[in-house]
């Protein structure tokens, strides 16, 4: 082929190109090494000098030709095949989008939370690893009560060299808090009364799970001290809180009871959410379900913080978020709250 036929041909060819590999055929047929453009190129040194000077030129500018439209043709391969994969079909059905939601006892914690923001009581915060001086000593539990036993509390491992040992107190030993109450002594520390606190948070316990023991739940601790706060209060504000949570009349029943922060310690009941009272599995046929521990605040207690007791009284309680979460929600079994089965969390 001389330089005119390639000129004829090559456009055409290029364009009746189907793809990439038909293109490259085309390429080679013209550009490659044994190509008709090169085989034409390499004629050249058999010319006069003044005629390959004009056929060079022209075969130079032809081959740049040729290879921008094999370039062009490329591109417009690739734009073809993109707008292909982004064709999009308005008469599919749409995909649904699966939303999250919030998790049971973070649903349940907010719900009480507004519930006792409402009636006025502040919410407030505390450490989850604790010292046992705030956990035990100021809370007036003895050095010998029974959770301060390994098997109840979970000792944080001190730092064992020995030159940084000594200048540790005994009652600065570490823990992961058992109970919300040392917000308690934290709170009165650094605030005068009177007034109305709540304290959700995370509590450890060091003990053997079952569908109702966990190694760590959530609790939610009251405290409203004034010259003139009673239990009578205590009974007003448990009560509307379960009426509110529940969302019906409940009856309350007050037994009395031991913790070593309050005198007297009450054990409060509440009629049974699921059968009004009657009996049923759930109560164990007693009518009644235990909800939380409560009393008046030990006068230790208000000592460990600095108030005189003489000037000061006030109800203390503290309540198992999981268990009334169990009770709302029909959850027979604490441990599918920590489980992370999806299947468990969707149904809220
Ligand atoms: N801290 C107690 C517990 O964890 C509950 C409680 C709080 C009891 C306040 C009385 C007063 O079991």
């Amino acid at each position: 082929m001389n330089l005119e036929e390639i000129k004829q041909c090559a456009p055409g060819e290029i364009k009746a190109c189907k793809d990439a590999k038909a293109l490259e055929a085309i390429r080679v047929k013209y550009l490659g090494r044994k190509g008709e453009l090169t085989a034409a190129l390499r004629t050249l040194k058999d010319l006069s000098q003044p005629k390959r000077r004009s056929v060079g030129q022209r075969a130079n500018k032809l081959k740049n030709e040729l290879e921008l439209l094999l370039e062009g043709r490329l591109r417009e391969f690739a734009r073809e095949s993109s707008q292909y994969k982004e064709t999009i079909d308005i008469t599919a059905p749409g995909k649904r989008v699966r939303l999250g939601h919030l998790h049971p006892l973070t649903k349940i914690g907010r719900e009480a939370k507004q519930i006792f923001s409402s009636m006025g009581f502040a919410v407030m915060d505390g450490p989850e690893i604790e010292t046992e001086y705030y956990n035990f000593d100021a809370l007036n539990i003895p050095p010998n009560h029974p959770a301060r036993d390994l098997w109840d509390t979970f000792w944080l491992r001190q730092n064992e060299t020995k030159n940084q040992r000594p200048k540790t107190k005994n009652t600065e030993r570490l823990l992961l808090r058992t109970h919300t109450s040392p917000v308690q002594i934290r709170y009165m520390e650094t605030h005068e009364p009177p007034f109305q606190i709540i304290v959700p948070g995370r509590v450890f316990r060091y003990e053997a799970t079952d569908a109702s023991h966990e190694i760590n739940f959530y609790q939610i601790e009251g405290l409203m001290v004034s010259k003139t706060v009673s239990l009578a209060n205590f009974k007003y504000v448990v009560e509307s809180f379960f009426k509110q949570l529940f969302n019906r009349a409940v009856n309350i029943r007050l037994r009395p009871s031991y913790f070593p922060f309050v005198e007297p310690g009450i054990e409060v009941d509440v009629s049974c959410t699921r059968c009004s009272g009657w009996g049923c599995s759930i109560c164990k046929q007693t009518g009644w379900l235990e909800v939380m521990g409560a009393g008046m605040v030990h006068p230790h207690v208000f000592e460990a913080a600095h108030y005189n007791p003489r000037d000061w009284q006030g109800f203390a309680f503290g309540m198992g978020l999981d268990r009334i979460a169990m009770l709302k929600y029909n959850i027979p079994d604490i441990r599918l709250f920590y489980s992370g089965d999806l299947r468990f969390i969707r149904q809220f």
